[in-house]
């Protein structure tokens, strides 16, 4: 058992306190942000005259050599260790001797864990960002390649109007890139130095705080030490961003999970992203669709936990606030590997064309285009969408749709029909009537995924910088 705090007792930490209190099973994930957090403390340090420049380089070189070490298996992190802090002190004062003892002179591990987290959260919404983004270059890819693919609109999962499957990916374009505004808004609150607050109530040394945070890449120190060690805001609204991104996933997986069905047959998921049943010969089972949704409700359970967790802690740092770890890393590894996941199966995803044209033909989608045809031929809309309504029912007890009906039938129901009625309700019509931005209409719909695909080359070339 190494622990950093051993002078004022006088007896042994009990074994299961012990293991209990311990965190560097999980936060050892921390190792590269501590090592760089504890660079950047060890440069101001040196540079403000608190250790001399000597003590400060030995401290530099010996925490490179420790994480080189750690990256190439050399050194392994242990649970001999309390947690990845102990674990690199510990370890620097065996490499370097006393010098590695002046390594946490203005600093407590309250303020350290700060800012190895925001370092943590700020590489994770990189990384989560960065999967969005190669989602959304296969969305539009699918949006850009049918543009012309009718298909029905659903309300209520009942068919209501017909649109495209350009459109209807278009939605998600527009959620996804929704989430990864909320990441961006997210990494500018999150982008301030917690580092110099010390165990709450900042330190008598002159720590050159400004300096520490333009090391890193902060915008600026944080602005009060309580705040600063109790502040997991951050990780809440991370939490949350990915919630938002998972319920998103979720509603599409569920639709693919439908479309896929031998009932609807709108697509075919490709054999490497289907999975067998072990009885029944005949099953191609939409799995990672279904586990896709299914680990949205973990990563709901990580932000609930997490709020649960905060909400009664006075300030400043409490040992509870150590829970924040091993669910933040769980939702994180999670989301990555469903958008990854999905990514993949959306990429070899087949989309039956013919199928989903002709379920649109059936289901009176163009029931809202008739009733409008006789409004442009004078009808008060309330009076057409009664007569289509009659004429629908009679369709239904005739089995057919209301352009199977001859113009005879037709005039039966109003005097306002002719021939061209039928042109004015194919689906062809229906839909490229629809020119309103963010309507499927094609030269809409061609505006929007240029529109996209500008946002998409100006945002991933951000990302690669
Ligand atoms: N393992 C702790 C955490 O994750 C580090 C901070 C410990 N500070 C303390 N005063 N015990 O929160």
């Amino acid at each position: 058992m190494a622990q950093l705090w051993g002078g004022r007792f006088t007896k042994e930490t009990d074994k299961l306190v012990y293991q209990f209190n311990a965190s560097i099973n999980f936060d050892k994930r921390l190792a590269d942000c501590d090592v760089t957090g504890s660079i950047a403390h060890t440069k101001m340090l040196a540079k403000t005259g608190i250790i001399t420049a000597e003590e400060g380089s030995k401290i530099i070189e010996g925490l490179y050599s420790i994480i080189d070490d750690v990256h190439s298996g050399k050194l392994v992190i242990t649970d001999e260790y309390e947690d990845i802090h102990s674990f690199m002190e510990a370890n620097l004062i065996d490499r370097i001797g006393d010098a590695g003892k002046k390594l946490h002179t203005g600093r407590s591990r309250n303020d350290q864990v700060a800012l190895d987290m925001r370092l943590y959260i700020r590489d994770s919404i990189m990384n989560t960002d960065a999967c969005l983004a190669s989602l959304l270059t296969v969305i539009l890819d699918v949006m850009e390649n049918n543009i012309e693919t009718y298909m029905p609109g659903f309300t209520h999962l009942q068919k209501a109007q017909p649109v495209t499957l350009a459109h209807h990916m278009g939605a998600y374009f527009e959620m996804f890139k929704r989430d990864r505004l909320r990441l961006s808004d997210i990494y500018e609150r999150a982008n301030y130095c917690p580092l110099g607050a010390g165990a709450l109530a900042g330190t008598t040394y002159p720590l050159d705080r400004n300096m520490v945070s333009e090391l890193l890449g902060f915008y600026g120190p944080t602005l009060n030490s309580m705040d600063s060690v109790s502040d997991r805001d951050y990780v809440l609204e991370f939490l949350a961003a990915l919630s938002i991104i998972m319920m998103h996933l979720s509603r599409f997986c569920e639709e693919m999970i439908i479309w896929n069905s031998n009932e609807y047959r709108f697509i075919e998921l490709d054999d490497a992203y289907s999975t067998g049943s072990s009885i029944m010969p005949q099953k191609k089972n939409p799995d990672i669709a279904e586990l896709v949704r299914g680990k949205t409700g973990r990563v709901y359970g990580a932000l609930t936990s997490m709020l649960t967790t905060m909400k009664g802690i006075p300030l400043a740092y409490n040992k509870d606030m150590q829970e924040d770890k091993e669910m933040t890393f769980d939702a994180i590894d999670t989301v990555n590997n469903c958008i990854v996941l999905f990514t993949g199966m959306l990429s070899t995803t087949k989309f039956l064309s013919d199928n989903m044209a002709q379920s649109a033909t059936k289901g009176f989608t163009n029931a809202t285009d008739a009733a409008d045809y006789l409004v442009k031929k004078g009808m008060p809309f309330r009076d057409a969408h009664s007569v289509i309504g009659r004429l629908v029912l009679a369709c239904i007890d005739k089995d057919c749709s209301i352009d199977d009906l001859k113009i005879e039938e037709l005039k039966e129901f109003s005097e306002l029909f002719d021939e061209d009625i039928y042109d004015a309700i194919s689906l062809k019509t229906c839909v490229e009537k629809r020119l309103t931005i963010g309507a499927p209409g094609i030269e809409a719909m061609k505006t929007v995924i240029s529109i996209n695909k500008e946002y998409l080359e100006l945002t991933t070339k951000k990302v690669e910088d």
